[in-house]
């Protein structure tokens, strides 16, 4: 049995989960993967439940389960509470209690959507990018962080960025295995010009390269890296960067791929355990609306069979599945392009499914 808890969240998020497990049960019945599915809160859905982001017996749920889908969390209902009771807190709780540092965002352009990004399509087209994104250290979590009142009376507030050379050293193999099976090129991404823990970083990185002859290793500044993204795309395969470069970073990725609406990801830790999500947040701006795009999420189930369960057959037929969808030119309001059919969230997921069925 394949236990995976599903933790819809806040907004949009239980919208477009709703279509992720439909694809998702589809896939079991197809390809007999002996999938159980059980269901919990987690963000603001969990403060109103519960009265904390992440309560006890839901992380209890997420330890035992093989793995775990997530939609979004967070929204203005809960922006004025307790900052420790925030629903991102929880989430943030969550992917650090369960190791799960290496998170890997895929920015891959499907030819059909080179029109829905904003950038030339000859700039985007054929673009497949990884993001290896260390996930539970940095300025995320360091300690000391403070906000206070100066005996001038001036509020102030400073965060602390630090890295250990045992994080970097477990993220940059991440790295440097996901580049070994693809193009063998690496880019790591820090800010080493000015920063002390970037400086470890870059070396740490190089050290782990030594046992990676056959990758090529580069490094790049994170303003430059953002100018090069939108520049020149695809002189990337793989970059590692830190928690906050990575955030940053991946979300002006998903908009070479067409919509932030497209990108999933994997949350892994140092074995198959994995936390699934879209790399968007919440959308409360679309929130209710049945317009929110469903594909990172259906796409992050495809993630989560590759990755925690090596269901490398059911995982190929859902991206396919995707493809063909976007093939009969069904597109969602954040991938709408000319001479092409406008559908809800619903309908998109419904779509997929038939495909993936009829595969
Ligand atoms: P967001 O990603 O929620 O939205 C940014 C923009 O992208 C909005 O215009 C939204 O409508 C659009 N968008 C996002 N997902 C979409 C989808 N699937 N289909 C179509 N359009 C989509 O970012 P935000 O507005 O900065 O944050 C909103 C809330 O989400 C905040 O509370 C934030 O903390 C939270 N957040 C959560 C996660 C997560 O749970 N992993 C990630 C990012 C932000
Ligand atoms: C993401 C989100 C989260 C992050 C927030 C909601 C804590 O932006 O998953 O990209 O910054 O990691
Ligand atoms: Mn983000």
């Amino acid at each position: 049995m394949k236990n995976i808890l599903i933790l819809p969240g806040d907004g949009i998020g239980p919208e477009i989960m709703a279509e992720a497990v439909k694809v998702l049960n589809v896939a079991n019945d197809k390809f007999d993967l002996g999938v159980e599915l059980s269901h919990d809160d987690l963000g603001g859905a969990a403060y109103d439940r519960y009265g904390v982001p992440l309560a006890d017996e839901t992380l209890e749920r997420a330890r035992v389960a093989d793995a775990i889908l997530l939609g979004a969390v967070g929204g203005p209902k809960w922006d004025t509470i307790d900052p420790a009771l925030r629903p991102e807190r929880g989430l943030l709780k969550i992917r650090s209690q369960l190791g799960l540092f290496g998170n890997l965002r895929p920015a891959l352009l499907y030819p059909q959507l080179a029109a829905a990004s904003t950038l030339k399509p000859e700039v985007v087209s054929g673009l497949d990018i990884l993001i290896v994104r260390e996930l539970t250290g940095g300025i995320y979590f360091g300690q000391p962080r403070e906000r206070k009142v100066l005996d001038n009376g001036e509020r102030m507030a400073y965060d602390t960025l630090p890295y250990s050379e045992s994080e970097v050293r477990r993220i940059a193999k991440v790295a440097f295995d996901m580049a070994m099976v693809r193009n063998k090129k690496l880019c790591s991404v820090d800010k080493a010009n000015v920063l002390a823990s970037s400086q470890l970083w870059r070396e740490v990185v190089e050290e782990v390269a030594r046992d990676y002859p056959e990758v090529e290793l580069s490094h790049m500044y994170v303003d430059n890296a953002a100018m090069q993204l939108v520049r020149a795309p695809k002189q990337f395969d793989v970059i590692v960067t830190d928690n906050m470069f990575g955030d940053i970073l991946s979300d002006q990725a998903s908009m070479l791929t067409g919509s932030i609406g497209m990108l999933p990801s994997a949350s892994l830790d140092a074995g198959n355990k994995g936390m699934y999500e879209p790399c968007h947040g919440s959308a409360p701006d679309i929130a209710g609306q049945g317009v929110a795009n469903p594909l990172a999420t259906i796409l992050s189930v495809s993630m989560m069979l590759r990755y925690s369960f090596n269901e490398v057959a059911a995982a190929d037929a859902i991206e396919q599945a995707v493809s063909l969808v976007l093939d009969q030119g069904l597109r969602t309001g954040d991938i709408m392009a000319e001479g092409c059919q406008k559908v809800g969230t619903v309908q998109m997921g419904d779509a997929v499914v038939a495909a993936l069925k009829n595969l």
